[in-house]
């Protein structure tokens, strides 16, 4: 294992870029400290397929799962943060009413899968992780079988280091975005967002439009020009100290139910409500919100400033209020038994 300096801060770097990202020294984020135990080959990264536990480089589906075939499953990121996993009941509850919806029968209950995820983590010895939970529409005896009674629904669960939809540094300075010239969200109509979905056509296009046009993602407005969502994270505006979300066209995000309850007891009001392409632009803040990223001040929207160009100050409160929280005990978060 390599160990390095993190320089003015007190952590110990462990294997960097694959464990830990470089996080501004002194700012909110910060990593634990610790050494993974690497005789375990679970160590950095579990995943539980088909009932068994399997180190996370070994783990491998069926090709023929329907999940991969036909996107037809739901899934759900948690995280954990300082050894403890962040809204997990919130996240499974998210979950088993997507697979619902989709009429896939997850085949356990919410305080199994619980466990499972938990023993995930704790197997991977890691204390900050992204942790991926899916429910598919299986594969059935014939190779390639399509009929959907006869698929059998399956559950993949893995704990990796945590991976970030904006790095630590783009949390704490901010970030850029774009509004595509070329692609929508697609539609309730088309796909149901309350349901997490891989369905990212539409998504991954947003992302390379942001990359050509030099900046780092992108926010979609839907087929009537109000804001959707961006790739993985809700989008949160800020005008006259007020919040506002798209109430539709975009997944009901735990970091955003998270965010609105800070605002809630900050005395912030926060609605879901449409929120039109106007109001974008005019926002005095914007951020992105998602579980692989906390709360993420985007500092431009097509070049040109949000209010003035710097993360704002209730954006900042927020975020750093949600990180607060990753540590303080209660029932939002669970310590991981490693
Ligand atoms: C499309 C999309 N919207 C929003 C989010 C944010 O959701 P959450 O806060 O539950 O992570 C995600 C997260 O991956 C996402 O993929």
């Amino acid at each position: 294992m390599t160990i390095t300096d993190a320089g003015t801060s007190n952590l110990v770097a462990v294997e960097p870029g694959a464990i830990r990202e470089d996080t501004p020294a002194g700012s909110v984020i910060q990593y634990s400290d610790y050494e993974l135990d690497e005789s375990s080959p679970f160590a950095g990264g579990a995943a539980w397929i088909e009932g068994e536990f399997i180190p996370a480089e070994d783990a491998k589906i069926s090709i023929f799962d329907t999940g991969f075939g036909h996107s037809d499953l739901t899934y759900t990121v948690a995280h954990v943060w300082h050894g403890n996993i962040f809204r997990l009941g919130d996240h499974l509850d998210r979950l088993l009413d997507g697979a619902a919806k989709l009429r896939l029968d997850a085949g356990y209950a919410k305080d199994e899968l619980a466990e499972i995820t938990k023993k995930c983590v704790s197997l991977s010895q890691l204390r900050e992780s992204f942790v991926n939970l899916t429910v598919t529409r299986g594969y059935g005896k014939r190779k390639g079988e399509k009929d959907l009674t006869k698929l059998t629904n399956q559950v993949y669960i893995y704990a990796i280091p945590y991976l970030w939809a904006f790095p630590p540094a783009e949390q704490i300075f901010g970030t850029t975005a774009v509004v595509p010239r070329h692609v929508r969200r697609a539609g309730r109509n088309t796909v149901d967002p309350t349901i997490k979905n891989y369905q990212w056509g539409d998504l991954t296009a947003a992302s390379f439009e942001a990359k050509d046009r030099g900046a780092r993602t992108a926010i979609l407005m839907d087929a009537d020009n109000c804001v959707a969502e961006g790739p993985g994270f809700n989008v949160v505006i800020v005008k006259d100290g007020k919040l506002a979300s798209p109430s539709r066209n975009a997944l009901p995000g735990i970091t955003r139910k998270t965010v609105f309850e800070i605002a809630d007891q900050m005395g912030i009001e926060a609605t879901l409500r449409d929120v039109t392409s106007h109001e974008l632009y005019e926002a005095d803040e914007l951020m992105a919100v998602t579980t692989a990223g906390g709360v993420t001040p985007i500092n431009t929207l097509d070049g040109e400033p949000i209010g003035n160009g710097e993360p704002g100050p209730l954006t900042v409160a927020i975020r750093d209020r949600f990180w607060a929280l990753m540590d303080e005990p209660s029932p939002l978060i669970e310590p991981i038994t490693y």
